[in-house]
């Protein structure tokens, strides 16, 4: 298994391009299933969740051409050939259980694996399946799968979601667009990559209102043309390289990255004493010498912190000077970070949602193992700013989520490298 090998102390100074995000990218991946035209879609990640997606679509009848040069997925749903997602492909990741809906409101029926996905806590299903029951469609689960079927076709509904979702926010959006008449989502995610999705769709035809904020209203269509769409910049790649920068100290600009997405990082880089500045062409994260201050801050739906940040800040203010205090409200067990940082010499102490973090003058490399994606580049955080060698082991992870990872980070001066496995 490949591990990164990093010897920390260097300070990180140059240019870092920021990618389409994952997140969005996944969802978007999913719509070339409502229309028989061809969907392009370019600023495309690399990763191995995009190209999981990719297969998965591949083995439903999608023509799938990835143009490397040119960051593009051509993505073609002429014919769907297979409605089934089988639980091999869909349990290697959670995203690809989205299939479903737009497989239930093209071909009015699906029988799509329950999913897996990183191990961070329980991550049920049910609003997604609520929403759809709502629309009319029958649900059974039998043998680990949701088998449903909308026979004469998805009906519009008023559905209200008792917690805020991403997943099922934009799952019933993909259902709704070719559902008959009109669907009212309420206490919706207002996430940047909700705002993408529902952008892209309404190129292709789609007719919905509402997205980015907390109600949705979408007029249902017959049908749905191909569209050429670029992805969103990925706010959590931006930030978690922001959050490098500020570890390692130095002067990083972060190409593509926009400010408006990333407000309440930004709020606690700040007030830890990090300088960010928007530019015209992304943002610049400036850090010199000296200890942080601490900072308290709790994860949130958008506009809030996001909880796929919470991971890299926890490992930015381990250095700081005096006691921060987290709260994860969004996922149980999403502390697993914690006890690899303490590996270095951090001082965390967790209970139930919170850690009470510790500042220490300076952490000291070790061999450490990654848990899940954002706790993975957590630990390469940590190992920036760390004496001595620290080697992630499991790197796995990170290649879910981060392209080229090591390569960005060397670019600006970074001593890390990648060690080939078995
Ligand atoms: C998405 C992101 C993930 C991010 C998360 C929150 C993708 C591929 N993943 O995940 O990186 O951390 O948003 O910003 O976009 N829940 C239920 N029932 C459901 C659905 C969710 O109980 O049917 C719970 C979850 O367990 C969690 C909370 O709701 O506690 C929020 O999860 P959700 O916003 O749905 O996250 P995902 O869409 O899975």
């Amino acid at each position: 298994m490949d591990r990164i090998a990093i010897t920390g102390g260097a300070p990180l100074k140059g240019t870092i391009p920021i990618y389409g995000a994952k997140n969005s990218a996944l969802k978007l991946q999913a719509a070339v299933l409502l229309s028989s035209e061809p969907l392009v879609l370019e600023n495309m990640p690399d990763l191995a969740d995009t190209r999981f997606m990719a297969q998965l679509l591949a083995s439903l009848g999608v023509e799938v051409a990835w143009i490397k040069e040119a960051r593009t997925l051509r993505l073609h749903a002429g014919d769907i050939s297979s409605t089934i997602a089988p639980y091999d492909q869909v349990r290697k990741m959670r995203a690809s259980f989205n299939v479903l809906g737009p497989l239930l409101a093209r071909a009015g029926h699906a029988t799509v694996s329950l999913p897996g996905g990183c191990a961070i806590g329980a991550r049920p299903v049910d609003l997604h399946l609520k929403a759809f029951e709502a629309m009319g469609a029958d649900i059974h689960i039998e043998q680990g799968y949701v088998k449903a079927a909308a026979l004469r076709g998805l009906k519009g509904a008023e559905i209200e979601f008792p917690f805020v979702s991403v997943g099922a926010t934009e799952h019933a959006m993909l259902a709704a667009v070719l559902a008959q008449g009109d669907t009212v989502l309420k206490n919706v995610a207002r996430e940047p990559e909700i705002i993408d999705l529902a952008e892209c769709l309404n190129a292709m035809g789609a007719r919905i209102e509402g997205a980015g904020t907390g109600e949705i209203r979408i007029r249902g269509v017959t049908s749905l043309k191909g569209v050429k769409h670029r992805v969103v910049a990925d706010r959590i790649e931006a930030g978690t390289y922001a959050m490098a920068a500020a570890a390692a100290t130095g002067d990083v600009l972060l190409e593509g990255a926009r400010a408006e997405h990333l407000g309440a990082l930004i709020e606690v880089l700040r007030n830890a004493g990090v300088e960010v500045m928007s530019e015209a062409n992304g943002l610049r994260v400036k850090r010199a010498n000296g200890r942080l201050a601490p900072v308290d801050f709790g994860t949130e739906p958008f506009p809030g912190f996001p909880t796929d940040l919470q991971a890299q800040t926890m490992a930015l203010l381990c250095l700081a000077d005096g006691q921060s205090r987290i709260r994860e409200t969004i996922f149980e067990n999403r502390f697993m970070h914690a006890p690899e940082l303490a590996r270095l010499g951090a001082q965390i102490a967790v209970q139930g949602n919170e850690a009470v973090v510790t500042g220490v003058e300076r952490l000291i490399g070790a061999p450490v193992m990654a848990t899940d994606l954002r706790a993975s580049v957590s630990l390469v955080i940590a190992g920036l700013a760390a004496e001595g060698e620290t080697i992630v082991n499991r790197v796995y992870h990170l290649d879910r989520g981060f392209e080229g990872l090591e390569a960005k980070l060397a670019g600006c001066g970074a001593r890390i490298e990648r060690q080939r496995g078995d």
